[in-house]
C-alpha cells in the first residue's frame, strides 16, 4: 500500500479510537501544554529514553539508536565550539538533558534552561534551570546570550513574534538563534490535510504547525540572518517509523484501548494519534523537520 492511502486506512482506524472533531477543535492554552507534558511524564521516558531526552533522534544511517537523540544537541555544540560561545539559553529545556550534556563536556559555558512544566531536581554546576514561560525572558539581561537554542517547542508557541522579539533582544551582536523543529511543508493545503496536520499537532498539544515559509517571514522580520538551514526530514523517519509501529499496538485492539482509557488520562493516550501519524505525513511531504541556524544582525 501506498503512504498516501495508508495514511486514509489509518486515520479511519483512528476515528474508530478517538472522537477527531473534538481534538482538532481543542484550544492549546499554556495550561493544557503543562497538563500534557505532566501528564506524559512516563510515555515520553518510555518512548524515548529514561534519561529524558523528549525529542526525535536524527539518524544518519537508515536506522534508529538512542544515540541519535544527541545529534541536534552536538550540531549546537559545534557552533558553540567553533565561535568560543559561553553564555547560553535554552528555551524549553524540559528535563535539563541537553543542557546538562552541555555543561559537563564543556565545564567552562553558563547556560540557563528555562521550561513551563518541568523542574528537573538534579543539579549540574554551570547549568540553572528556570521553571516559566519562553515568552518572557525579562529577568534576563538583555545583549546577555552568546547562543540561544530551542529543540522541538517554537512549534507550542501561539505568539512566536514575542519569542524571536525576546531572542533578538537577549542575544549578543552577532549571537546565534538555533531552532529544531516541525512545520507545515505547504504553506496552502487541501481542507482534507489541513485537518490532519490539525489532528497531529493538536494530539502533541501543538495549536499548529507554521509553514516553513511562515518562520523564514518571523526570521527576516526580526532583522536575523538565516546562516543554515537544513532539511533533516528524511532523517528523523526511522524515529518516526519505530513510533508508527509502536502505537500500532494499541491501535490494533479496541479493548485494550478501552483498558487504557480506564487508566491513563486522555490527554496521555490522545498522542498516539501524532505517533501513529507522524512518519506517514512526513513521507507524503505534509510535515517537515528543520534546524535553523539564525544570526542576530
Ligand atoms: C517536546 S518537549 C522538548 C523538550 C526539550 N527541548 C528536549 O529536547 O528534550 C517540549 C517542551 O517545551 C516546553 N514548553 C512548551 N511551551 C513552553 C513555553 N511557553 N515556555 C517554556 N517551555 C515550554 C514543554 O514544557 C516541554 O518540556
Amino acid at each position: 500500500m501506498d503512504s498516501k492511502n495508508m495514511m486514509k486506512k489509518y486515520i479511519e482506524r483512528i476515528e474508530r479510537f478517538f472522537d477527531t472533531k473534538k481534538i482538532i477543535n481543542e484550544r492549546i492554552s499554556l495550561e493544557y501544554i503543562q497538563d500534557y507534558y505532566r501528564s506524559s511524564i512516563l510515555a515520553y521516558k518510555v518512548l524515548h529514553t529514561f534519561r529524558g531526552y523528549m525529542h526525535m533522534g536524527i539518524s544518519f544511517d537508515g536506522k534508529y539508536k538512542v544515540s541519535d537523540l544527541l545529534t541536534s544537541v552536538k550540531i549546537v555544540e559545534g557552533y558553540i565550539k567553533d565561535r568560543k560561545f559561553s553564555h547560553i539559553l535554552e528555551l524549553a529545556s524540559g528535563n535539563g538533558v541537553n543542557s546538562s550534556y552541555l555543561v559537563c563536556r564543556n565545564p567552562d559555558l553558563e547556560i540557563i534552561g528555562i521550561d513551563l512544566s518541568t523542574n528537573p531536581k538534579k543539579s549540574v554546576k554551570g547549568y540553572r534551570h528556570i521553571n516559566g514561560d519562553f515568552h518572557d525572558l525579562n529577568t534576563l539581561k538583555d545583549n546577555s546570550m552568546d547562543l540561544i537554542f530551542v529543540i522541538e517547542a517554537l512549534c507550542h508557541s501561539q505568539n512566536k513574534e514575542e519569542v524571536f522579539r525576546q531572542c533578538f533582544k537577549k542575544l549578543k551582536k552577532r549571537g546565534l538563534f538555533i531552532v529544531f523543529d516541525g512545520y507545515s511543508r505547504k504553506s496552502k493545503l487541501s481542507k482534507k490535510y489541513m485537518e490532519t496536520i490539525s489532528l497531529i499537532s493538536k494530539s502533541m498539544a501543538v495549536d499548529r504547525f507554521i509553514s516553513l515559509e511562515e518562520f523564514r517571514t518571523l526570521a527576516n522580520k526580526f532583522n536575523f540572518k538565516i546562516i543554515e538551514e537544513k532539511d533533516f526530514s528524511s532523517n528523523v523517519l526511522p524515529n518516526a517509523e519505530r513510533f508508527r509501529k509502536i502505537s500500532n499496538v494499541y491501535f490494533s485492539s479496541y479493548i485494550l484501548h478501552k483498558v487504557l482509557t480506564k487508566i491513563f488520562p486522555m490527554i496521555e493516550l490522545q498522542n498516539l494519534i501524532s505517533l501513529n501519524l507522524l512518519s506517514l505525513s512526513v513521507k507524503n511531504n505534509l510535515l517537515c523537520y528543520y534546524m535553523h541556524v539564525l544570526e542576530k544582525n
